[in-house]
């Protein structure tokens, strides 16, 4: 089992996968678990996540996602929600314009961590016509799609993506 400094080391984006390796029912539970373990506002939970599995709603993603081809080839793809309404009943619009948005990408961000945890490889895509997923998907009026995940077992070595200096981001006072 790796650390925690190993595991985030480790994490890149993959955009191959084995394709005749399922992601395991438990290890998807646990990722799940995990993602709902981040931190929210209020403790709310403002997002809802589709687990997206069977090969036509991977296509339909795919579709809506500028044709990005892994993430039909991917086993599994997470499409992490907004749940506006939820954060905004108690927090109004800063609930509804930023907290949902944080709530639902805090979780897929500990999700890709878990993922990585459990053996696995993800990529975060944004770049997806959030209607097209709702309509293709049938989600509900009120949720948001804000990221999606695909996720399963590593047909490829990443390359290692380089950061930005630390102290051209940070400034210690
Ligand atoms: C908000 C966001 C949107 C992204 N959208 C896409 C995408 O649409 N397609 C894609 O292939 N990768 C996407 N990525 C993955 C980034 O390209 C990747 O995380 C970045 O290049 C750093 O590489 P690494 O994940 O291997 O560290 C996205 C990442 C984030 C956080």
């Amino acid at each position: 089992m790796w650390d925690f400094f190993e595991t985030v080391r480790h994490r890149h984006s993959v955009r191959k996968y084995q394709a005749d390796m399922p992601v395991e029912r438990e290890k998807l539970h646990a990722i799940l678990e995990m993602a709902c373990a981040a931190p929210s506002a209020g403790d709310l939970q403002a997002y809802h996540i589709e687990v997206a599995t069977s090969q036509a709603d991977r296509d339909a993603l795919r579709r809506a996602a500028d044709n990005q081809s892994f993430i039909a080839e991917a086993p599994v793809c997470l499409v992490f929600c907004t749940d506006a309404a939820r954060s905004a009943a108690r927090y109004g619009t800063r609930g509804e314009t930023l907290y949902a948005v944080q709530d639902a990408t805090i979780a897929a961000a500990y999700a890709q961590l878990a993922i990585v945890a459990a053996g696995m490889a993800s990529t975060w895509v944004g770049n997806f016509d959030a209607t097209e997923v709702c309509r293709t998907l049938g989600i509900p009026a009120g949720l948001t799609p804000v990221a999606l995940l695909s996720v399963g077992y590593p047909a490829e070595l990443p390359e290692e993506t380089p950061r930005r200096r630390l102290d051209e981001v940070i400034n210690f006072r």
